[in-house]
């Protein structure tokens, strides 16, 4: 996969040179650029910024610099996720699709965001991580790649690690515990230690669903529950 990320900071994406997406840099699994449109401002001061029409507080990211960082990409057909606090929700099936794409653009915006016909003519997709506001869109882009490029096949290790992973399966995901079975009178739930896997099973299906009851039960809505899990639910 190929990422390229439009930013006047390229330098805060030194953050994804760590852990696991460096590792997937490293090994050629995804290859990301960073470039900063204030080098493409015609402006005699390479300013990217100007007031809004209308009036308003703040100040509005100009078309020209990022109309032409883009367009100096080799950009066939990407996908182009501009970061906004009013765009869609960010949520794991956004994720699980654009891992399968074979090129990323982002745009990060700052100061009061961009002039509307950056929305318009470049973005295909407004993304917000969440109902707060960000001084910019590189800590949201960063979010958002760590949660695509894990996805990307061969990027974890071991596969199964993320079919599990919470809202994968749309409900959060059930505790993990590891040894020792008792670590200072403070010990590990009988049933993991049983060997008995269909229990085992079982138990991790009801935890999934307590968790989710109590701390989202707004995802509850869109999960297929079985009749054992409703049965659990009303208990
Ligand atoms: N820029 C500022 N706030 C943001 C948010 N919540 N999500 C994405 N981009 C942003």
């Amino acid at each position: 996969m190929k990422i390229d990320v439009l930013t006047l900071f390229p330098e805060m994406f030194h953050a994804l040179d760590h852990s696991i997406v460096g590792r997937a840099k490293t090994l050629g699994q995804v290859e990301m650029s960073f470039l900063n449109f204030r080098d493409f401002s015609t402006n005699k001061h390479h300013k990217v910024d100007d007031y809004p029409y209308g009036g308003g507080a703040g100040m509005l990211l100009t078309p020209q610099p990022i109309f032409d960082a883009f367009h100096s990409l080799e950009a066939k057909s990407p996908r182009v996720i501009l970061t906004t606090p009013t765009g869609k929700p960010f949520n794991q099936r956004m994720a699980e699709e654009w891992a399968k794409e074979e090129h990323l653009v982002f745009l990060c915006g700052h100061y009061e965001g961009f002039d509307q016909r950056i929305h318009d003519e470049l973005a295909t997709d407004e993304v917000s991580i969440g109902d707060f506001v960000l001084t910019g869109g590189e800590l949201a882009t960063m979010v958002m790649i760590d949660a695509t490029v894990r996805l990307i096949p061969d990027v974890l290790g071991d596969q199964a690690s993320h079919e599990d992973d919470s809202f994968s399966t749309g409900l959060l995901e059930y505790p993990h515990y590891t040894r020792p079975a008792d670590f200072r009178g403070l010990t590990v739930p009988e049933v993991l230690l049983s060997g008995n896997h269909a229990r085992i099973e079982a138990w991790r299906r009801e935890q999934s669903l307590e968790r989710t009851y109590r701390r989202r039960p707004d995802l509850l809505e869109h999960v297929e529950l079985t009749d054992v899990d409703k049965k659990f639910l009303q208990s």
